[in-house]
């Protein structure tokens, strides 16, 4: 990135990014205008900088992924880094080889920074106690993905010019989303008020042990969550993470917590969000998936911002303005 002037500011004060628990609202503003600063660049003719040349980054996805793999491979070329990408699937995992074997002889080949999915919570904390390599989590099980909540907060801020004060309610299958929790450690830091709304069974039971100054408000009704409500965003039901149904029906889920295009006619300001994959029919009736006021697709496009933000600003590089 081309600094404007010769001032350095401080970076951020964590080496990997692991969740968004314990970042403070300073290196969350960074990581976002460092975001805005590479969007520029994703305009331009040749969408190319050579900021990260000579690094070397591993994609380690051990879960199905659309939106956050391509990402941070487009950012990573965008960024002029070399890339390598291991799925699960067709890799000596299948032979039985560990989490940490595998990292330890990825690593082996001489490589800087690891980006992970894994479907076990904890699994990118872990890494950072086997490998010396910086790690990036992009999704462990159902605890964080930080770099949604990251791209989530950047679409909000660009819509409204802030974050702090906003109403944002999100709404669906709480317990078992880690988008759903690093939004709530993120927006919270920023300054957000927060609803969770979802049928009782998919909230979490622990939530009291969340810092909310007050800022974090639960109900089970749609329409309290919606009331007031500056951003609604939805999440999908996470079936693949349910050990049993934790509700009657999909078309009943709907009926209560499906956003519908009576929402937004009675709410003319609402913006709808989803991190995607989106079930239509089920969180959202597809006239709103494809509504101008849903933001899905801005939220795709600054999810490689994002990530050229993170990838840059954990490579060690220094940052002037
Ligand atoms: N939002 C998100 O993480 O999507 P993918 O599972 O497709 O990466």
């Amino acid at each position: 990135m081309e600094p404007t002037t010769e001032q350095t500011i401080t970076g951020l004060d964590h080496r990997h990014l692991l969740g968004l628990s314990d970042f403070s609202a300073r290196e969350l503003n960074l990581i976002l205008e460092t975001a805005r600063r590479f969007r520029d660049v994703l305009d331009r003719p040749i969408r190319r900088v050579p900021t990260l040349r000579g690094i070397t980054v591993v994609n380690l996805f051990f879960e199905s992924s659309t939106r956050t793999r391509i990402s941070f491979e487009l950012a990573e070329k965008r960024l002029s880094a070399d890339t390598v990408n291991f799925s699960a699937s067709g890799s000596s995992v299948s032979k039985g080889e560990s989490l940490k074997d595998t990292a330890q002889n990825i690593e082996a080949m001489k490589i800087d920074m690891v980006v992970v999915r894994h479907q076990s919570p904890g699994a990118p904390h872990f890494l950072t106690q086997c490998v010396d390599a910086v790690i990036i989590n992009a999704g462990d099980g159902a605890h964080e993905h930080p770099t949604q909540a990251l791209l989530d907060m950047l679409t909000i801020s660009d819509q409204f010019g802030k974050i702090e004060g906003l109403n944002v309610s999100i709404i669906g299958d709480i317990l078992h989303s880690r988008v759903a929790r690093s939004n709530i450690h993120g927006l919270l830091t920023m300054g957000a008020n927060v609803t969770i709304c979802g049928p009782k069974p998919l909230l979490p039971v622990h939530l009291d042990k969340i810092t909310s100054n007050g800022q974090l408000r639960i109900t089970n009704r749609l329409d309290e969550a919606l009331e007031g409500c500056d951003v609604a965003m939805a999440l999908r039901i996470q079936m693949e993470r349910q050990g049993r149904n934790l509700f009657p029906s999909i078309r009943e889920y709907h009926d209560q917590f499906g956003i519908q295009m009576h929402h937004l006619d009675s709410h003319k300001d609402l913006i709808v969000m989803h991190p995607g994959p989106v079930n239509r029919g089920v969180e959202l009736a597809s006239e709103v998936v494809d509504h101008e006021r849903a933001l899905i697709l801005n939220q795709v496009t600054n999810g490689v911002a994002v990530r050229m933000s993170v990838l840059f600003l954990l490579s060690g590089q220094s940052v002037t303005e």
